[in-house]
């Protein structure tokens, strides 16, 4: 397939908008992350997302709006403590789970009969989907299993002749993908830490916000998960990877022993005081520049040809906890604790 390379310019946004209301595929720039863009009611377009990303079919993807008046009821139903939730934090990275309307199809849901519908801050993203004139189902644009893209050329690297267009838009400010919740229970429960905090959210429903075990713990052999993405290995470089607690004396300490082919992933200015090879990811103390720049570190950490890396393991708390579990999951759950 030839893929064409857009520009941010309003008639680059208004051709890739053709692009997807006429049934193609365009990687887009989203505040989060990139998204891997198709008109959500029409099947063969959605079809052409699982295939480019290589995606599982029984993984759902989540639903685009750019307008609130684009939410109708055959599309999803936004009632009682979700729209409370739609007033705080639309647009912005917060991906709602609700009672799914008749217009969608099984393929975009994988047949469940819920859908998340994320409506973006992106400015971008919006004239996109406004330009589309539909709502847009879009996963994140790249190959299924590595690390999601922060910058359009991580989708040109993925997806280059898989697409019909690729939108640079700049560098992705939140940098880790939505906060999904659950909202067809009685209270809201996170499925996927993101920027939009369980706090934030107790605190605009009154209610006491849960978040799924499986954000912390692998998931159980044979058993069924709620958000069908938790079960896959995610976010994974090619190398393997180590999550280290602890404090940076024994982390430096711990790495004098480590095995030839070892690297290190740190925080900023840590990197001149170690024995191995070693890139950073944002300031220790500062969990939105992390969120920012983990998955374009961990797609640096793999051209670097080390055997295994040992990366510091970020505070797991505010948006913390959604880069935690993005270096849980790449390290496939593997952690010591130091000290
Ligand atoms: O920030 C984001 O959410 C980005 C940008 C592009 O908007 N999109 C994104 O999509 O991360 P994706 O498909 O990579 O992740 C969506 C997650 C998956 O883990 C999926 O299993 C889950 O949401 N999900 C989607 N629909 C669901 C549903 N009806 N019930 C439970 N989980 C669902
Ligand atoms: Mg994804």
């Amino acid at each position: 397939m030839e893929t064409i390379l857009l520009s941010d310019s309003m008639s680059d946004l208004k051709q890739a908008g053709e692009i997807i209301k006429s049934g193609g595929i365009a990687a887009i720039p989203t505040e989060t992350v990139y998204g891997l863009a198709a008109n959500a009611l029409n099947p063969d377009a959605v079809s052409k997302i699982f295939a480019a990303k290589g995606r599982p079919q029984d993984n759902p993807l989540i639903v685009h709006i750019a307008d609130l008046e684009a939410l109708t009821p055959d599309i999803a139903q936004l009632s009682g403590d979700a729209l409370r939730l739609a007033g705080a934090f639309w647009p912005g990275p917060l991906t709602m789970i609700l009672p799914k309307g008749t217009a969608l199809p099984d393929i975009t849901t994988s047949g469940l009969d819920s859908v998340g519908i994320r409506f973006p801050s992106h400015q971008a993203a919006r004239e996109i989907i406004r330009a589309a004139g539909v709502p847009v189902a879009a996963p994140s644009a790249n190959i299924s299993g590595s690390p999601s893209p922060t910058t359009a050329k991580h989708c040109v690297n993925d997806l280059w002749g898989r697409v019909d267009a690729i939108v640079d838009g700049g560098p992705c400010s939140v940098g880790v993908e939505s906060t999904v919740v659950l909202m067809t229970e009685s209270t809201p429960l996170i499925l996927r830490p993101g920027a939009v905090t369980a706090e934030e959210i107790s605190r605009v429903t009154g209610k006491a916000v849960k978040v799924d075990s499986r954000v912390m713990e692998p998931m159980p052999e044979g058993e069924r998960a709620v958000s069908p993405g938790m079960k896959y290995r995610h976010y994974a470089p090619k190398v393997s990877l180590t999550l280290v607690k602890g404090g940076f004396k024994s982390f430096g300490e711990y790495l004098l022993k480590a095995p030839e082919g070892s690297g290190a992933l740190v925080f900023e200015g840590e990197d001149a005081y170690l024995s191995v090879s070693a890139l950073t990811y944002g300031r220790r103390e500062n969990p939105d520049e992390q969120a920012a720049l983990i998955f374009d570190a961990l797609r640096r950490v793999d051209e670097m040809g080390l055997k295994h890396i040992y990366v510091r393991a970020p505070e797991a708390s505010g948006v913390g906890l959604a880069v935690y579990n993005r270096l849980l999951r790449a390290a496939s759950f593997e952690v010591i604790e130091l000290d």
